[in-house]
């Protein structure tokens, strides 16, 4: 399976450390950067990791900002794009059995290093359960493509 990584610059320490703890967990990872310290702009990156999942080219996304809430709003405006932010486990678990969420985000500045890889463990074991959550999905990409 191969995860798409991208971050801001308040995120860089954060973004190696999963992106090393995915790898050993032997995912592929393609990483969109940012790779500079320098301050960037996190929409650029949501929105590279949101096309890089909605065209195929990464099964699941992951985006770190400083708080998660910026680079997951740029991420999710991706047509096809389910972004949540979260800052424990139980969500992001929850986000992929019931909401079939295809992009993680969460904030550097919010959780620390342990705590990021265990969220990402806990959305990566999950699984959509479908059923009535299908249902519920379809009516949130409804509203996307609403037109106006
Ligand atoms: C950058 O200062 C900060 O605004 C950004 O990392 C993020 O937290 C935005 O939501």
């Amino acid at each position: 399976m191969k995860i798409a990584i991208g971050n801001d610059h308040t995120a860089l320490e954060m973004k190696r450390a999963v992106k090393e703890h995915l790898e050993q967990r032997g995912y592929e990872i393609l990483d969109l950067g940012t790779d500079s310290s320098e301050s960037c702009d996190y929409p650029v990156y949501g929105e590279k990791v949101g096309k890089a999942v909605a065209s195929g080219q990464a099964d699941l996304g992951i985006a770190i900002c400083g708080t998660g809430v910026g680079i997951s709003l740029a991420a999710g405006k991706v047509k096809g794009i389910r972004a949540c932010v979260c800052s424990e486990p139980y969500t992001a678990r929850l986000s992929r059995m019931h909401n079939d969420s295809n992009v993680l985000a969460f904030g550097a500045r919010v959780i620390g290093i342990e705590m990021a890889k265990m969220i990402t463990d806990a959305w990566l074991d999950a699984t959509f359960e479908g059923g009535r959550h299908q249902r519920r999905v379809d009516m949130i990409m409804a509203i996307e493509n609403q037109a106006g």
